[in-house]
């Protein structure tokens, strides 16, 4: 039996010729190249300054996002909005996006749970981002949480131990990492949701105080 080649499919061929923001959006509308788009409602692209210092990069749009077709737009894009602020960084300066466009669920009863997505949702999706890179080309590049930390610095970078550390990356001159706003709204009590947002508000003033430096 003649062996069987997998080809990861990529949104590469789909990034147009000197791209814009704006073009790409359009572009990643109708963007087929994993099977995402049949689960999610539209296509959620980054916003932000064309020409952020900071650009802040999640997993994928949540349920809120999905329906508004707009990034950070639910529970977790209101504490990011609060701590940006409380670490002196104006989010009306940054660039928010995820490293997979598409909301990635599963049915619970009426409800749509957040799937984690794959390694072939993720391939599929970076060019996407590397685009959105390389147009706004924000001094500073922060990922939220393990699947965006893991898909822009290393398999091998734990969130949990390397958090707020700046890294040599060919991406950005600042390259970080934090936890994601969701996993501190997940904490199982009060005083620990507090301690997290502080630590979360810490790590952004790092990077604040590196762009000021
Ligand atoms: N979580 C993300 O990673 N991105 C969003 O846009 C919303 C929630």
């Amino acid at each position: 039996m003649a062996a069987v080649k997998r080809v990861l499919q990529t949104a590469a061929p789909l990034i147009p010729p000197a791209p814009t923001l704006p073009a790409l959006r359009k572009a990643a509308a109708s963007c087929k190249a994993c099977d995402l788009w049949k689960r999610g409602t539209q296509t959620v692209f980054g916003e932000g300054a064309r020409n952020a210092q900071v650009m802040l990069v999640g997993e994928q749009p949540g349920n809120d996002e999905d329906l508004a077709g707009h990034p950070f737009v639910g529970p977790a894009g209101k504490l990011l909005d609060r701590a940006l602020e409380e670490a002196g960084i104006d989010r009306g300066q940054a660039y928010v996006t995820n490293v997979v466009k598409h909301f990635k669920w599963e049915p619970r009863g009426k409800r749509r749970i957040h799937a984690k997505p794959d390694v072939v949702e993720i391939t599929a999706c970076l060019p996407w981002l590397q685009a959105e890179i390389d147009v706004v080309k924000p001094r500073a590049l922060v990922c939220l949480g393990s699947t965006a930390a893991q898909a822009l610095i290393g398999r091998k970078f734990k969130v949990t131990q390397q958090r707020g550390e700046f890294v040599p990356s060919p991406l950005a001159p600042l390259v970080t990492a934090t936890v994601h706003p969701s996993s501190i709204l997940r904490a199982p009590d009060d005083e620990t949701r507090r301690a997290e947002r502080a630590r979360f508000v810490a790590d952004l003033k790092k990077v604040a105080k590196a762009l000021a430096g």
